[in-house]
């Protein structure tokens, strides 16, 4: 399977139904995505797939073939202006910031 991640191509073999986690982790090195609940829930899996925020946890490695994937390492790279405007993408918090400015207008 072809993987683009963090900019770069990777080839990753074995079965298809692995866990983007351990794929990126064990088999990669990029050990800035964190394993915490297992099941999809605490969000310190996360990565971007196409720019969409993904468990990577629950998410077989074979559905991100072909994608493009962020992960914390690749945020480093785009600066503290970069970072942060993906964070808040991911996060939802520039949907809230805008309801908390219409609330209070
Ligand atoms: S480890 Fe908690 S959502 Fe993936």
């Amino acid at each position: 399977m072809e993987l683009t991640i963090n900019g770069r191509a990777y080839t990753v073999d074995g079965e298809p139904d692995r866990l983007l986690l351990w794929v990126l982790r064990d088999e990669l090195g990029l050990t800035g995505t964190k394993f915490g609940c297992g099941i999809g829930v605490c969000g310190s899996c996360t990565v971007l797939v196409d720019g969409q925020p993904t468990r990577s946890c629950i998410t077989p490695v074979s559905t991100v073939a072909g994608k493009t994937i962020l992960t914390l390492e690749g945020l480093a790279h785009t600066g503290p202006d970069g970072a942060r405007r993906s964070f808040i993408r991911c996060s939802g918090l520039s949907r809230s910031n805008k309801s908390t400015s219409a609330a209070t207008a």
